[in-house]
């Protein structure tokens, strides 16, 4: 049976240090950290997600800057809401909440936000530096999955990691942080022929879909890692609605050498990922303030 990679306890561990970390900083900067979330629309899940990321922030004493705008929003009026967060100097950080309607380019719009606060890691600058490999802000999914495989003592290095999924937000960031981690990376997507064949030779299976149980036991290798990011609602045999991953849990559990459940595994982690830019964020304001009173001084 697989060892169950718990990344609800770790969340709370680090989040733990985090409320710990923002009291000791707040008298010496004098305010609290300040985190931004925009979302447009009512899309049920976004709306799930936000309402986490907003309690988060009040358990952790961040303050909430986050604005949720009607599905008619237009370009200009978000354009402008974030030029305005960039300017406030009580936000340490900016998150858009993906997806977006239809009508707005969600892409101009994370171009706009100030590459200092861009606390989700989805602006060219930190996407490039990731690609890099320099210092920047890493997204939060991918950056969660990467601490969870450090905890549990999983190096990548030298492993055939195979990730399911290229969106911006979690395939490709994920792939890239494989690959700093020296393993070595193939990523798999609706078009890739021979599926399974490709996902059985991982040591290190990450699946970011969105599709209930696409992953079979049979796709996965012995003793395999096996990271399920997807987290899908589904009405199962009984009428009752529930969260399920890509993978098909009992199954797979029985041949894997590790697994995330979900819920609990890695959506927790993405929620502390956030929580944890957000407050390096702060502290490099902290910095900034010393360096002007330094410069001053010279
Ligand atoms: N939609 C689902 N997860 C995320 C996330 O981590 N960041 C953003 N911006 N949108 C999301």
């Amino acid at each position: 049976m697989a060892q169950l990679l718990n990344g609800k306890a770790l969340a709370q561990q680090i989040q733990t240090g985090l409320t710990q970390q923002i009291q000791t900083l707040k008298p010496q900067i004098g305010r609290p950290p300040g985190l931004a979330v925009l979302m447009v629309g009512d899309n049920p899940a976004s709306a799930i997600y936000v309402r986490g990321k907003e309690r988060a922030c009040e358990r952790l004493g961040i303050a909430s800057f986050g604005q949720h705008l009607s599905v008619t929003a237009s370009q200009a009026e978000l354009t402008q809401i974030i030029a305005q967060l960039n300017q406030d100097e009580r936000v340490d950080g900016i998150l858009v909440q993906l997806p977006l309607p239809d009508h707005l380019d969600s892409v101009a719009l994370l171009n706009e936000i100030d590459p200092d606060k861009d606390v989700d890691g989805l602006h060219p600058t930190n996407l490039g530096r990731l690609v890099r490999g320099e210092p920047g802000w890493r997204s939060c999914t991918p950056a969660g999955v990467m601490r969870l495989l450090q905890f549990y003592d999983i190096d990548p290095k030298g492993k055939q990691a195979v990730v399911l999924g290229r969106s911006i937000l979690v395939g490709k960031p994920m792939a890239l942080m494989l690959l700093e981690a020296d393993a070595t990376v193939t990523i798999v997507h609706s078009r890739s022929q021979n599926l399974s064949s490709l996902t059985r030779c991982a040591d290190i299976l990450v699946t970011a879909v969105g599709r209930s149980g696409i992953i079979t036991a049979d796709m996965v290798k012995p003793g395999a890692v096996v990271i399920d990011v997807g987290i899908n609602r589904i009405t199962d045999v009984t009428g009752e609605s529930r969260l399920v991953g890509d993978v098909q849990f009992e199954p797979v559990q029985s041949v894997a050498g590790a697994i995330t459940p979900v819920p609990g595994g890695i959506g927790p982690m993405t929620v502390t990922m956030l929580l944890q830019n957000t407050v390096w964020s702060y502290c490099q304001r902290l910095k900034g303030q010393t360096d002007s009173i330094l410069s001053q001084s010279v």
